[in-house]
Protein backbone atom coordinates (compact mmCIF):
# COMPACT_ATOMS: atom_id res chain seq x y z
CA UNK A 1 0.00 0.00 0.00
CA UNK A 2 1.00 3.29 -0.86
CA UNK A 3 1.63 5.51 2.38
CA UNK A 4 1.84 9.07 3.32
CA UNK A 5 5.36 10.49 3.39
CA UNK A 6 4.72 11.78 6.65
CA UNK A 7 3.70 8.28 7.85
CA UNK A 8 7.43 6.54 7.06
CA UNK A 9 7.93 8.00 10.51
CA UNK A 10 5.50 5.90 12.18
CA UNK A 11 6.15 3.05 10.14
CA UNK A 12 7.12 0.83 12.78
CA UNK A 13 3.44 0.80 14.44
CA UNK A 14 1.59 -0.45 11.46
CA UNK A 15 0.00 -3.72 12.34
CA UNK A 16 -1.91 -6.07 14.65
CA UNK A 17 -0.35 -5.94 18.39
CA UNK A 18 -1.61 -8.14 21.20
CA UNK A 19 -0.46 -8.91 24.98
CA UNK A 20 -1.27 -7.94 28.61
CA UNK A 21 -1.29 -4.79 30.73
CA UNK A 22 -1.73 -3.85 34.04
CA UNK A 23 -4.02 -1.48 35.47
CA UNK A 24 -3.85 0.88 38.53
CA UNK A 25 -4.85 4.38 40.30
CA UNK A 26 -4.63 5.17 44.03
CA UNK A 27 -8.62 4.91 44.18
CA UNK A 28 -9.35 1.53 42.67
CA UNK A 29 -7.99 -1.97 43.00
CA UNK A 30 -4.99 -3.01 40.63
CA UNK A 31 -6.10 -5.23 37.60
CA UNK A 32 -4.50 -7.11 34.63
CA UNK A 33 -6.04 -7.13 31.09
CA UNK A 34 -5.25 -8.62 27.93
CA UNK A 35 -5.11 -6.92 25.10
CA UNK A 36 -5.59 -5.90 20.98
CA UNK A 37 -4.44 -3.14 19.05
CA UNK A 38 -4.42 -1.98 15.20
CA UNK A 39 -3.13 0.86 13.70
CA UNK A 40 -4.09 1.22 9.95
CA UNK A 41 -2.84 3.45 7.67
CA UNK A 42 -5.85 5.39 5.52
CA UNK A 43 -4.34 5.15 1.36
CA UNK A 44 -2.22 8.39 0.81
CA UNK A 45 -3.66 10.27 4.04
CA UNK A 46 -1.03 11.73 6.49
CA UNK A 47 -2.77 9.63 9.66
CA UNK A 48 -2.97 6.10 11.25
CA UNK A 49 -6.35 4.36 12.04
CA UNK A 50 -5.76 2.87 15.58
CA UNK A 51 -8.62 0.63 17.24
CA UNK A 52 -8.08 -0.98 20.81
CA UNK A 53 -9.88 -3.44 22.77
CA UNK A 54 -9.48 -5.11 25.94
CA UNK A 55 -11.01 -7.38 28.62
CA UNK A 56 -9.76 -9.01 32.34
CA UNK A 57 -7.25 -10.98 31.93
CA UNK A 58 -9.00 -13.51 34.72
CA UNK A 59 -12.45 -13.71 33.50
CA UNK A 60 -12.00 -12.13 29.59
CA UNK A 61 -14.78 -9.80 30.14
CA UNK A 62 -14.81 -6.58 27.92
CA UNK A 63 -13.46 -3.75 29.84
CA UNK A 64 -11.82 -0.38 28.08
CA UNK A 65 -11.69 -0.01 24.86
CA UNK A 66 -11.19 2.76 22.29
CA UNK A 67 -10.33 4.47 18.61
CA UNK A 68 -8.80 7.31 17.10
CA UNK A 69 -6.42 8.83 14.31
CA UNK A 70 -2.91 9.59 14.95
CA UNK A 71 -1.73 12.39 13.03
CA UNK A 72 1.56 12.65 11.09
CA UNK A 73 1.73 16.86 11.06
CA UNK A 74 5.42 16.62 9.59
CA UNK A 75 8.71 15.47 10.63
CA UNK A 76 8.75 14.64 14.33
CA UNK A 77 5.52 16.18 14.68
CA UNK A 78 2.22 14.22 15.88
CA UNK A 79 -1.47 14.82 17.11
CA UNK A 80 -3.32 11.98 18.78
CA UNK A 81 -7.34 12.38 18.60
CA UNK A 82 -9.38 8.89 20.51
CA UNK A 83 -12.46 8.66 21.57
CA UNK A 84 -13.77 6.41 24.37
CA UNK A 85 -17.24 4.80 24.83
CA UNK A 86 -16.79 6.24 28.60
CA UNK A 87 -17.41 9.56 27.12
CA UNK A 88 -14.05 10.49 27.10
CA UNK A 89 -12.75 12.39 24.44
CA UNK A 90 -8.91 12.87 24.31
CA UNK A 91 -7.07 15.48 21.96
CA UNK A 92 -3.08 15.70 22.28
CA UNK A 93 0.40 16.97 20.72
CA UNK A 94 3.17 15.33 20.87
CA UNK A 95 6.46 13.89 18.98
CA UNK A 96 9.02 11.08 18.73
CA UNK A 97 12.22 10.14 19.20
CA UNK A 98 13.39 7.59 17.41
CA UNK A 99 10.42 4.81 18.19
CA UNK A 100 9.42 6.15 21.65
CA UNK A 101 6.99 8.41 21.03
CA UNK A 102 5.14 10.75 23.59
CA UNK A 103 2.00 12.89 24.09
CA UNK A 104 0.49 15.25 26.40
CA UNK A 105 -3.36 15.96 26.10
CA UNK A 106 -3.66 19.65 25.14
CA UNK A 107 -8.06 19.00 25.62
CA UNK A 108 -9.32 16.70 27.47
CA UNK A 109 -13.51 16.44 27.12
CA UNK A 110 -16.15 14.55 28.98
CA UNK A 111 -19.62 13.98 28.19
CA UNK A 112 -21.99 15.16 31.03
CA UNK A 113 -22.16 11.97 32.49
CA UNK A 114 -18.75 10.28 32.39
CA UNK A 115 -15.97 9.94 35.13
CA UNK A 116 -14.19 13.48 34.87
CA UNK A 117 -10.71 13.24 33.32
CA UNK A 118 -8.64 16.43 33.42
CA UNK A 119 -5.42 15.28 31.44
CA UNK A 120 -3.86 12.38 30.17
CA UNK A 121 -0.17 11.85 29.29
CA UNK A 122 0.90 8.58 26.93
CA UNK A 123 4.53 7.57 26.05
CA UNK A 124 4.67 4.47 23.61
CA UNK A 125 7.48 2.62 22.53
CA UNK A 126 8.52 -0.08 19.87
CA UNK A 127 11.36 -1.92 19.98
CA UNK A 128 11.49 -5.10 17.57
CA UNK A 129 8.12 -6.60 17.57
CA UNK A 130 7.62 -5.32 20.96
CA UNK A 131 5.19 -2.16 21.84
CA UNK A 132 5.25 -1.32 25.55
CA UNK A 133 3.41 1.79 26.60
CA UNK A 134 2.05 3.77 29.64
CA UNK A 135 -0.52 6.18 30.19
CA UNK A 136 -1.00 8.18 32.77
CA UNK A 137 -4.27 10.32 34.03
CA UNK A 138 -5.28 13.42 36.05
CA UNK A 139 -8.39 13.33 37.57
CA UNK A 140 -9.92 16.45 39.51
CA UNK A 141 -7.93 17.19 42.87
CA UNK A 142 -5.09 14.64 41.93
CA UNK A 143 -2.16 15.50 39.15
CA UNK A 144 -1.30 12.73 36.39
CA UNK A 145 -1.10 9.59 38.07
CA UNK A 146 -0.14 6.26 36.38
CA UNK A 147 -3.03 4.14 35.58
CA UNK A 148 -1.52 1.59 32.88
CA UNK A 149 1.00 -0.44 31.93
CA UNK A 150 1.23 -3.04 28.98
CA UNK A 151 3.46 -4.94 26.50
CA UNK A 152 2.06 -6.27 22.91
CA UNK A 153 3.61 -8.03 20.45
CA UNK A 154 3.12 -8.43 16.45
CA UNK A 155 0.59 -11.24 15.59
C1 LIG B 1 -6.28 -0.38 28.50
C2 LIG B 1 -7.14 0.59 28.77
C3 LIG B 1 -7.91 0.69 30.06
C4 LIG B 1 -8.36 -0.29 30.89
C5 LIG B 1 -8.24 -1.80 30.69
C6 LIG B 1 -9.02 0.37 32.00
C7 LIG B 1 -9.63 -0.28 33.05
C8 LIG B 1 -10.12 0.32 34.17
C9 LIG B 1 -10.69 -0.38 35.30
C10 LIG B 1 -10.88 -1.90 35.39
C11 LIG B 1 -11.03 0.54 36.22
C12 LIG B 1 -11.64 0.30 37.63
C13 LIG B 1 -13.05 -0.06 37.58
C14 LIG B 1 -13.88 0.91 36.83
O1 LIG B 1 -14.05 2.04 37.32
O2 LIG B 1 -14.36 0.53 35.73
C15 LIG B 1 -10.68 1.84 35.68
C16 LIG B 1 -10.92 3.05 36.30
C17 LIG B 1 -10.77 4.26 35.69
N1 LIG B 1 -10.24 4.50 34.45
FE1 LIG B 1 -9.50 3.12 33.19
N2 LIG B 1 -8.93 1.73 31.85
C18 LIG B 1 -8.28 1.97 30.67
C19 LIG B 1 -8.00 3.20 30.12
C20 LIG B 1 -8.43 4.39 30.63
C21 LIG B 1 -8.30 5.66 29.97
C22 LIG B 1 -7.68 5.87 28.60
C23 LIG B 1 -8.85 6.58 30.80
C24 LIG B 1 -9.02 8.07 30.64
C25 LIG B 1 -8.50 8.80 29.70
C26 LIG B 1 -9.29 5.89 31.98
C27 LIG B 1 -9.88 6.49 33.08
C28 LIG B 1 -10.28 5.84 34.21
C29 LIG B 1 -10.86 6.51 35.36
C30 LIG B 1 -11.08 8.01 35.51
C31 LIG B 1 -11.15 5.53 36.29
C32 LIG B 1 -11.85 5.71 37.64
C33 LIG B 1 -10.89 5.89 38.76
C34 LIG B 1 -11.71 6.03 40.04
O3 LIG B 1 -12.78 5.41 40.14
O4 LIG B 1 -11.27 6.75 40.90
N3 LIG B 1 -9.03 4.57 31.84
N4 LIG B 1 -10.13 1.67 34.44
Amino acid sequence: MDIHPDLRQVEFLIGRWVGRGSGFYPTIEPFEYLEEATYQPAPGKPHLEYRQRTRNAFTGEPLHSEAGYLRAIGPGRLELVIAQPTGVVEVHTGGLDGTHLHFRAVAVVCSPTAVEVTDVERHLEVLGDELSYRLSLAVPGRGLTPHLEARLHRR
